[in-house]
């Protein structure tokens, strides 16, 4: 049945205490399919991609690339983008301060048309997100930008190849240099760049639109830029967070499940940290069965970092699988400097949990009890319903639609993973 767009979650409902026993299918991935939803502006051609996800930050992009001229369906999963005329190279509407991806636009609508006038990207609350090092690299290419109150504007006579060196790695200051260089005059180094596999996925799919992108090192990228990319049909990969997250949901319940269409290839740190927790799985291709239900161990000196390290996404409802396990852990956060909010909400439920500076401290406890809970992120929304699946009683979480920005099905897929009944009451 196609999903219907539905923005309709407030507040969850959840009785906890079991073990998740069931199994899922992985979704799409959010954070790949946003930004080749932007790519999709680098053509005069059509864009199709399968396998897209129907969550509430690829609904506000679809409408941004309309507000910009193009004709967009959302069918199924498979979004089809013709984007031969644009009507305007500036985004006016107040939904694009609502989340990052907006600020993708940039790199894809100066290689389109040399001109961007965008609002300030926003996001969740997790920290301060500044957009500094996307402004700098674009600058490097020859860019000019002028940042207002609300909106900054960006333009150029054309794109020039450059030299540009990381210092810090960030996503989408790569993902936005990538679409500026794929059109641009002459070649395009980029050294010390970000190698998520959402960043390799953009690269996958520009290449397939006839752009000229070697990896030479291993967080160097090449880029020849070209006249003209074409239309392109491509499959967004699997959500590895989403995946992750439901694995650590199975893994704080001590249940047992099933899992499809895994990203295996890119979840290898959370895997090996399942081993140390003394969890036991089997993959088959992209298959993972999973049986958290023997002796569970707490484990500590976990840093969230780019990838390959363990990714800040799973940072929270790593925190709450960890905290009925028989050791004391610390998790640190290094990329965000905020995302705390969720695991301190866990401490209403009876979790023993401090955050010192960057540090998250978790004292094991026998059990959580159901509580009224607040939430302020996706991830960390996720977090606190695997909280309140481990939690004796009933937990209702409030801010939920934080959820639906990058979870396509949390409900469906709980109840599915054999979760009791879960409901939206508000
Ligand atoms: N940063 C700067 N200046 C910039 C850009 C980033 O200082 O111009 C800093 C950030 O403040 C952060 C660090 O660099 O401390 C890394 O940020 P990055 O740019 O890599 O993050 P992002 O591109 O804004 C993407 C994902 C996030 C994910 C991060 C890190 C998308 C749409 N978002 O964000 O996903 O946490 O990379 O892996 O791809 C989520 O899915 O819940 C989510 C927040």
């Amino acid at each position: 049945m196609p999903k219907k767009r539905r923005d309709d979650l407030n507040k969850l409902e959840l009785t906890g205490g079991q073990p998740l026993r069931g199994g899922v299918r992985i979704q799409g991935s959010k954070n790949a399919v946003l930004p080749m939803l932007a790519a999709s502006l680098l053509t005069e051609g059509r864009t199709v991609l399968t396998n897209c996800p129907h969550i509430q930050d690829v609904y506000i992009m679809i409408d941004l690339l309309k507000e910009l001229g193009c004709k967009v369906k959302f069918e199924n999963h498979v979004i089809e983008i013709d984007a031969s005329v644009l009507s305007g190279c500036e985004i006016k509407s107040a939904s694009a301060g609502r989340v990052r991806s907006s600020v993708m636009l940039l790199g894809s609508l100066l290689g389109r048309c040399g001109k961007a006038i965008l609002p300030y990207p926003g996001g969740c609350v997790i920290g301060k997100r500044p957009i500094n090092i996307h402004l700098e690299m674009l600058r490097e290419m020859g860019v000019v930008i002028e940042k207002d109150k609300d909106c900054f504007s960006a333009e150029t006579k054309g794109i020039q190849g450059a030299t540009l060196q990381f210092f810090t790695k960030s996503v989408g200051a790569a993902e936005n240099c990538i679409m500026a260089a794929v059109l641009a005059k002459g070649v395009t180094r980029l050294r010390g760049v970000a190698i998520e596999p959402e960043v390799m996925e953009l690269c996958n799919l520009l290449r397939k639109m006839g752009a000229v992108i070697l990896r030479t090192d291993y967080d160097e990228l090449l880029i020849k830029g070209v006249k003209k990319l074409k239309s392109v049909e491509y499959s967004v990969p699997s959500d590895r967070i989403v995946a992750g997250t439901y694995m650590l949901a199975v893994a704080g319940t001590r249940g047992k499940a099933y899992f499809s269409d895994v990203p295996v290839r890119h979840m290898q740190m959370l895997f090996s940290l399942l081993r140390k927790m003394n969890i036991e799985y089997v993959i088959n291709k992209d298959e993972v069965f999973l049986d958290a239900t023997g002796n569970i161990h707490g484990i500590s000196g976990i840093r969230t970092a780019s990838y390959p390290g363990f990714p800040t996404d799973l940072q929270s409802p790593l925190v709450a699988a960890m905290t009925m396990q028989d050791k004391k852990c610390i998790v640190e956060e290094t990329i965000f400097e905020e995302r705390f909010h969720a695991v301190l909400q866990m401490r209403k439920m009876g979790a023993d949990i401090t955050v010192e500076a960057n540090k998250i401290f978790i004292n094991p406890v026998q059990t959580l009890k159901g509580s009224d809970v607040e939430v302020r992120d996706l991830r960390g929304g996720a977090a606190l319903v695997i909280a309140g699946l481990m939690a004796e009683g009933t937990t209702v979480a409030d801010g939920c639609h934080y959820i639906e920005r990058g979870y396509e099905n949390i409900i469906e897929d709980f109840e599915n993973l054999g979760a009791g009944k879960i409901q939206i009451i508000e």
